[in-house]
């Protein structure tokens, strides 16, 4: 038994939430919550970027069980795109299914604006970097068809609909940072195809479908992404704009347990 099962004792959660910068009002709406500190989980990340409280929530949310981590380590931080591996594995081995990633972006398009939810439908890894690279085997030639499970997508919007919340969809860039993005590389973004752009959440999402987990994104839109009507984005408002956004995330996420 690993020491995230160890100490859940006996809970069950199936699904598992990773908060992304400053959204971390989810991890205090878990009810009942037993409180594990990552430096107590070998292989968590140890807390770094400011935003992140680096704590696994483990209780209810929308009645259902779950773990809820808030923090997670990013590869810009080590260069490490696997840095996540433990974690998500441990998850797995303590009996979690599906995964569900949210993250602070930056919208591609001027009609999709701060404040704004999207759900990740694909993802475009901009960042030259595989979570993957260095592993051997068969099983690590991964389809990522449907990486972003299309039943949960689903029931995504069916509890946005419920919550009268307007939900976007669109399709993720993996920028490396932890500079941002220049006017130019938002251009190219806007014409390959992207609605979004961050820099975590693929490498996860490639880690976890390696492993089985079903996988859903949403991205929670700070800011409109460089250049686009001037804007020059900061980590600061990356935080202020999360914090706002993050009781509307809290409420989708509750209600997509609720009715799951
Ligand atoms: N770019 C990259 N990552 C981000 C952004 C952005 O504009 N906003 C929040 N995270």
């Amino acid at each position: 038994m690993n020491a995230l099962a160890a100490k859940l004792g006996g809970r069950a959660p199936r699904t598992a939430v990773i908060l992304g910068s400053s959204l971390g009002d989810l991890a205090q709406a878990v009810e009942d919550a037993l409180v594990i500190p990552y430096t107590e989980l070998p292989g968590f990340p140890a807390p770094g970027v400011s935003g992140h409280a680096g704590k696994l929530f483990a209780g209810r949310l929308g009645g259902r069980e779950v773990a809820v981590l808030a923090g997670r380590a990013h590869p810009y931080e080590s260069g490490n795109a696997a840095v996540m591996r433990p974690a998500i594995g441990m998850l797995k081995e303590a009996g979690i299914e599906t995964l569900i990633l949210t993250n602070a972006a930056g919208s591609l398009s001027p009609r999709m604006r701060p404040g704004s939810i999207m759900l990740i439908a694909d993802h475009i890894n901009c960042s030259g970097m595989n979570p993957l690279i260095g592993q051997h085997g068969d099983e690590n030639f991964v389809p990522m068809t449907d990486a972003y499970d299309p039943a949960l997508r689903q029931r995504f919007h069916a509890a946005a609909k419920a919550e009268g919340i307007l939900l976007h969809e669109g399709v993720y860039c993996w920028y490396s940072g932890p500079s941002f993005e220049t006017p130019a590389e938002i251009r190219m973004f806007q014409i390959i195809g992207g609605s979004a752009v961050g820099m975590s959440t693929a490498p996860e999402t490639i880690l976890a479908r390696r492993i089985g987990l079903k996988v859903a994104g949403l991205s929670v839109i700070t800011n409109l992404a460089a250049g686009i009507e001037g804007a020059s984005p900061s980590h600061g408002e990356t935080k202020r704009e999360g914090a706002r956004a993050a009781e509307k995330l809290k409420q989708l996420v509750t209600r997509f347990l609720k009715d799951g």
